[in-house]
């Protein structure tokens, strides 16, 4: 039986997954009384999803103003900043229960839910900002750290002004460092050394470590099984090293690098614009080869999210194969790790 969307008066105080303690924090949703079947609306203008390290000015503080409203809105909106950061919380720290398997509870990475799940939660988080400062073309913008030339925390997030910043990071790695995609705790000083381990990291992760579709989404995970199956090569390796990196090395990894808070943290949102967007590259890099899993247990399985009017509705993994039915693309930049075949 696939997973489904939780039931949200069984939500529970979560575990620190770093600490393995109870949660100091109660990341339970509001509850709702009606829940809708969510269809894909029409695409009537597509957004339009920018690198980060490419944004115009006029971009980001369009961006910097949405998220000030979005941290505005009252606490109890399920729009709010905080309630968007506890979305992840809820989902990933052991909150809810599976239903019809009230034993076992839900925990969407290292799984085959990793990016679905992650594409819906970018999804109404993006038309939430953009219902905000009423532009439907709104896109979020991705930190694009496969490239060169955007291996850094991207400026618009680094101004203490903004509504962008977060002070919980690790303070060693600031611009201009260069985010290592390998990081397990040292960074290299040698910065060439790293650009280039980064191109070999994702040439692996993409195609060189991928023979099934399990290597690249992460193992099944239905309703019945064990949360932790496994996780696919993004996400074990640069998608993992990269919140580990930004995140403080002072505390259990607040924001970025613990579930719990990564949510808080306005640069996971680029983080995961840009694994999204190696989700869609991966699939036109496979050509005639299957790019998806063709089982229900994949395709019908259902999460629960907020929508941008605050509605709660059901959404579906098979809904979520093609970015540009979802009404967003991205910007088109290269990808020299392709050529990086070693
Ligand atoms: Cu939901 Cu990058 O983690």
């Amino acid at each position: 039986t696939p997973l489904a969307g939780p039931d949200f008066t069984k939500c529970s105080r979560g575990t620190n997954l770093n600490t393995s303690q109870p949660l100091d924090v109660d990341c339970c949703p509001p509850v709702a009384t009606a829940i809708i079947d969510y269809k894909l609306p029409p695409v009537k203008k597509m957004r339009f999803r920018p690198a980060a390290h490419l944004a115009t000015d006029e971009y980001i503080a369009k961006y910097d103003k949405a998220v000030e409203l979005m941290k505005a809105l009252p606490a109890d909106d399920p729009r709010n900043f905080m309630q968007q950061a506890n979305v992840h919380c809820a989902y990933c720290n052991l909150t809810y229960e599976q239903v019809g398997d009230s034993d076992l509870k839900i925990q969407i990475h290292n799984s085959w839910h990793f990016y679905p799940w992650h594409r819906w939660y970018l999804y109404f988080y993006e038309r939430i900002l953009g219902k905000l400062i009423d532009d439907p073309t709104f896109g979020l913008p991705f930190w694009n750290w496969d490239n060169p030339k955007g291996m850094a925390m991207p400026a618009m997030f680094v101004k203490p002004s903004s509504s962008l910043f977060d002070a919980r990071r690790n303070q060693n790695h600031l611009p201009p460092a260069a985010t290592d995609l390998a990081y397990s705790g040292t960074q290299s000083v040698d910065t060439t050394q790293i650009v280039s381990n980064n191109l070999t990291v994702m040439y692996n992760e993409m195609v060189r470590n991928v023979q099934t579709l399990e290597d690249f989404y992460g193992a099944r995970y239905n309703t019945g099984t064990q949360p932790d199956p496994g996780p696919g090569t993004v996400e074990r390796g640069s998608h993992a090293a990269l919140h580990v990196w930004v995140g403080e090395a002072t505390s259990s990894g607040e924001d970025m690098g613990n579930f719990y808070s990564c949510g808080r943290e306005p640069m996971f949102f680029s983080h995961h614009t840009n694994v999204d967007r190696l989700w869609t590259i991966w699939r036109d890099l496979r050509g005639s080869k299957t790019k998806d899993f063709v089982d229900s247990d994949w395709l019908d399985a259902s999460y629960l999210f907020y929508d941008e009017n605050a509605q709660l509705v059901r959404v579906k993994v098979s809904d979520t194969l093609d970015n540009k039915k979802m009404g967003y693309d991205f910007q088109k930049v290269d990808t020299p790790w392709l050529k990086n075949r070693p």
